[in-house]
């Protein structure tokens, strides 16, 4: 009988295997990368038609806060009850409601009502619509430090849900979500159930939002964008002197942030362009020494993905950010994550931001994990893997960074990084002081 031999068909198998193995451990180290998880599944779950659902916060001013949150009856009041202890509601907001058509879809009634003045870093219990259920939300402080959760391009599957319980474990102020939020894609029930997933902690903490390309949703001749987005996440754009829902800023504790559009026009003759302009020059770094800047499209990415949808918004505003000291950049899009050193007009440069990729949040178009090689000299760290991010601005000179990969159901600190502000670093660069004579003096 013949020794047990492979049988020869099998062998470009085998080696196949082998190097697939291989391939997707030395790409990431020794990490060897959990496989995808599915969308979830939302059964149907009747309620009553007045309650309250998809009930998520944003900051909407100085120590106020914007509550939103859709019925199904249009006449349920835009009532938020609130105080400072279970059950005993002493204030009360009211606002008002919106609601849109998309094809066959008929959205629910979305009420927005801003509540205030509150006090800072306070919990405060509430209810929507004059019943229950009773939820709490903890206002940001008014000073330094300050703690931001970071993710984009959630989703709703597995490892959105991982992603959310994790960042829930962390002690955080606010959620800073850089685009492409529920990919309802069209299919207009996802925002709701999406907005009933991320509820628990959107209730909890103010999210700040900005829009990706999943929240276009337009339809050529007949739908302009961004109609879902703008009814159900509002953002205080009219606080901060915007005419579009699309770019805002705000400020919380020691920190001035501005949320920008990819998708809406950003040249220099642009109204996003001259509102930021103007917002960048209203900026005091004494009350806020780190300015902070979120848009979609990376400008610095080295992923193969997306490669050069940024340049030309990065050529326009870039050097805007640059004049005005912009420290750290969020953006998201392409579903991985990546660090740079501070740079500027694609190179390493001490008065430049710090720019994070961060669409790694858990969305159903899974990773993108091809990278240029060799590795750009700004790049400090990339890697494909789902996870979120956490900032603490500790003082207004040192900020702590960690980024936390989902592994498997674990979250693991798997880069971190102390950033000195440029205020305290008393960045001069000629070019920077240039910029700014350009921008804002006569
Ligand atoms: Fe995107």
């Amino acid at each position: 009988m013949m020794p047990n031999k492979l049988n020869s068909n099998k062998i470009p198998l085998l080696l196949t295997v082998v190097i697939t193995v291989i391939t997707a451990v030395t790409a990431t180290g020794d990490y060897v990368r959990p496989p995808p998880r599915k969308t979830l599944h939302f059964p149907w779950d009747s309620k009553l038609s007045s309650q309250p659902q998809q009930v998520h916060i944003s900051l909407a001013g100085d120590k106020h806060i914007r509550v939103t949150w859709t019925t199904s009856d249009s006449s349920s009041p835009s009532l938020v009850e609130y105080g400072t202890s279970p059950g005993e509601y002493t204030y009360r907001g009211h606002g008002d409601t919106t609601s849109y058509s998309y094809l066959l879809y008929n959205s629910g009634t979305i009420h927005h009502t801003v509540i205030g003045p509150l006090d800072h870093n306070t919990v405060y219990y509430y209810r929507c619509g004059g019943q229950g259920p009773e939820l709490s939300f903890k206002t940001p402080p008014s000073e330094l430090p300050v703690t931001f959760a970071v993710a984009g391009d959630l989703g709703q599957t597995g490892w959105t849900k991982s992603t959310l319980d994790h960042i829930d474990l962390c002690e955080y102020d606010l959620h800073l979500l850089p685009g492409d939020l529920s990919y309802a894609d069209y299919i207009q029930s996802r925002w709701d159930t999406w907005g009933n997933l991320v509820q628990p902690l959107a209730s909890a903490r103010p999210w700040m939002v900005t829009q990706g390309n999943h929240e276009k949703e337009n339809i050529p001749f007949f739908k302009d964008g961004f109609e879902s987005f703008n009814a159900r996440w509002k953002m205080p754009y009219e606080e901060s002197g915007s005419t579009s829902n699309l770019y805002y800023s705000f400020e919380v504790a020691g920190a001035h942030v501005v949320m920008l559009g990819s998708y809406t026009d950003y040249d220099e003759n642009s109204d996003q362009y001259n509102w930021l302009k103007a917002d960048l020059s209203s900026v005091d770094r004494e009350k806020t020494p780190w300015l902070l800047a979120l848009f979609h499209v990376p400008w610095y990415n080295s992923n193969n993905a997306h490669q050069g949808e940024g340049d030309k918004m990065m050529e326009a505003m870039e050097p805007l950010l640059y004049a005005a000291g912009v420290d750290i950049v969020f953006a998201g899009h392409v579903h991985a994550y990546e660090r740079t050193k501070r740079v500027y007009n694609g190179k390493s440069d001490p008065c430049g931001a710090v720019h994070v990729t961060i669409g790694d949040g858990g969305n159903k178009e899974g990773l993108q994990s091809k990278y240029k090689d060799p590795s750009p000299e700004w790049s400090v760290f990339r890697e494909a893997s789902f996870g979120h991010g956490e900032l603490k601005l500790v003082n207004s000179t040192h900020a702590f960074w960690s980024w936390h990969r989902n592994d498997d159901d674990e979250p693991v600190r798997s880069d971190e990084v102390w950033i000195t502000s440029l205020t305290s670093s008393q960045c001069v660069a000629k070019e920077r002081e240039e910029a700014r004579e350009t921008f804002w003096l006569p």
